[in-house]
């Protein structure tokens, strides 16, 4: 393990048992959390990036549960290493590891804000519940510079203030606010600006980028925007139908997309500056029914590259230059195709 490492997922298997049946939500998935690095999740709706945050954070929906695999959050004090697939889901550690040392924010902040106390008591009342040794004078004071160092203008009103008097942009900063109140050393943000306006998320992607650099924090970012992706990750994983299939540094994997499915990802997204007559492609057909899954690798039925060797079962890891990682049969011939 590298020393900056500070979540290990290893070979994570979360199922789904509905109606008697078994969704295989996330089967068999492998990553690393790194301090002051941001790994950007992509991979189209029902691909399992929210089910691997929760699964990380034991916040997993009833009738799932973690099958099999490990995830290890590294403290690097004396606590060592913890197996958080062990814990109890609500026990006294897991709860102690929420918020102090992994927080997450959401795509929708009223779910983590209570619409009945004012901004200012929820953030304090996070402060104080991860250390009750300090002064009440204290937690208001710090509270107040974390509403100031996430950009919210006027924080000795704003402070006072309840969620429903925030705009959706400022109630996304006070639940980074409150994400951040116990310097957390990973923060996991699931989707945080989709219901907001492109300029807003902007800022809060700047933010988070801050946080990154000034405290080393580790960013989980889950996003099915390609465009995000090539803008914030430094490692990226890409993830379809409950598998990782294509990961690395964002250099690795894309200047260099090796799995087709990433490559059709790619070119779904508008390029910047290419002007409106660039060829996007939306990739075509759709996922498959998670509880009618294909034999073998989960695209094959809608890449062109698919043979009958892909009907085979989900092909290997294979590992290419670096940390460059591809699931696909075919990668070779993809490659020999240039872009
Ligand atoms: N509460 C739930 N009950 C039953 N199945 C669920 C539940 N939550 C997720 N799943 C299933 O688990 C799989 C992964 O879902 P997940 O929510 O992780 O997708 P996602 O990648 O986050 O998608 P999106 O981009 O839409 O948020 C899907 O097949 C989904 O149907
Ligand atoms: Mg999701």
């Amino acid at each position: 393990m590298k020393d900056n490492t500070v979540i290990s997922v290893k070979n994570l298997k979360t199922y789904f048992y509905t109606n008697e049946r078994c969704n295989k939500a996330i089967n068999g998935v492998s990553m690393d959390i790194k301090s002051g690095k941001t790994l950007c999740i992509v991979g189209e709706s029902g691909c399992g990036k929210s089910v691997t945050a929760t699964s990380i954070m034991q916040l997993l929906p009833k009738l799932s549960r973690i099958e099999e695999g490990e995830i290890i959050y590294h403290s690097k004090d004396d606590r060592g290493d913890i197996r958080i697939h062990e814990l109890e889901r609500n026990g006294k550690e897991m709860r102690g590891l929420r918020g102090r040392d992994i927080a997450m924010i959401f795509q929708d902040p009223m779910t983590a804000l209570n619409p009945v106390y004012t901004i200012g008591r929820q953030i304090e009342e996070m402060i104080h519940s991860h250390n009750k040794s300090i002064s009440k004078k204290e937690v208001r004071a710090s509270a107040l510079k974390l509403l100031k160092n996430m950009g919210i203008p006027n924080p000795e009103k704003r402070i006072d203030q309840y969620p429903h008097e925030f705009s959706g942009g400022m109630r996304q900063r006070a639940m980074i606010a409150m994400a951040m109140s116990c310097n957390p050393k990973v923060l996991i943000a699931d989707e945080p600006t989709t219901a907001l306006d492109v300029t807003i998320q902007a800022q809060i992607f700047e933010l988070m980028d801050h946080l990154k650099k000034e405290y080393n924090t580790a960013i989980m970012l889950i996003t099915h925007d390609m465009g995000v992706v090539c803008e914030l990750a430094d490692d990226v994983a890409v993830m379809y139908m409950g598998n990782i299939i294509e990961s690395g540094t964002a250099e690795e994997v894309l200047d260099n997309p090796t799995h087709p499915y990433t490559r059709a990802l790619l070119k779904s997204i508008p390029v910047l500056g290419k002007g409106a007559d660039q060829d996007i492609n939306p990739i075509k057909g759709s996922t498959p029914d998670p509880y009618n899954r294909p034999s073998g690798c989960q695209f094959s039925p809608r890449c062109d590259y698919a043979c009958e060797e892909c009907d085979q079962g989900m092909p290997e890891e294979v590992m290419l230059e670096g940390t460059h990682m591809v699931r696909c049969a075919r990668y070779e011939e993809v490659r020999k195709d240039g872009r």
